[in-house]
């Protein structure tokens, strides 16, 4: 699910090369109106939480919650944050995402709880996330030539400031990123009883 039309036309092409055309399907969709009825055995939120914002939150947690069927897991990727800037800062929000909003990764533990969900563990991939930046990155100063044209110099240097400047958030602490694994209660789920993955 995504509201962005280029990325579900990108991720839908990947889908046909590699054949998995009736195993997933990409909908356009804001996660507000994915209906009732669909209950999924699994459900990957997969670093769209930060746009969510603190009010609409606890509807964000309900339809991760409503969407799969009792015993079902739930994994959030979700970035974090401390501190007095929940949107990332003045730089962020100006520039790159006006609708972000991180807190502090028990803070949303506890909201996911308070939304009827079962935490079973949180994987912590702050260090991680700095060498996938330190990827995004490099694969950016390789197709410098492609991105000017596309978006203009201006652009250029905004992302590259993030991007460079995310990375040291990550190294420094300042920024978190986790995975949070939870299941619908109701019914038995399949998770092993300690850490099998
Ligand atoms: C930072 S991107 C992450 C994209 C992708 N999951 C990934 O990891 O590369 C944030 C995603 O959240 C989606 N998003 C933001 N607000 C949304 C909403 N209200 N309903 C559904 N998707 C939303 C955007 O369309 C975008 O795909």
């Amino acid at each position: 699910m995504t509201i962005a039309a280029e990325q579900k036309k990108f991720i839908d092409a990947r889908i046909a090369e590699r054949g998995l055309g009736d195993r997933v399907e990409i909908r356009l969709q804001d996660y507000r109106e994915v209906p009732e009825r669909d209950h999924f055995d699994a459900v990957g939120s997969i670093e769209m939480g930060e746009h969510v914002g603190e009010r609409n939150y606890p509807t964000y947690a309900e339809v991760l919650r409503r969407s799969v069927r009792p015993g079902g897991r739930v994994l959030v990727q979700q970035m974090s944050r401390t501190g007095k800037w929940p949107g990332g800062g003045p730089f962020i929000e100006s520039f790159i995402a006006p609708d972000m909003y991180m807190r502090p990764v028990g803070e949303t533990v506890a909201h996911l709880e308070r939304g009827g969900l079962e935490v079973r563990d949180v994987h912590a991939l702050r260090e991680h996330y700095v060498l996938t930046v330190a990827g995004w990155l490099e694969r950016f100063e390789a197709n410098l030539g492609r991105l000017t044209d596309l978006v203009g110099e201006e652009v250029v240097r905004v992302w590259r400031l993030y991007l460079v400047g995310g990375a040291m958030a990550f190294r420094d602490g300042r920024m978190g990123v986790d995975q949070i694994l939870m299941v619908r209660p109701g019914r038995p789920h399949d998770l092993p009883p300690v850490r099998g993955w």
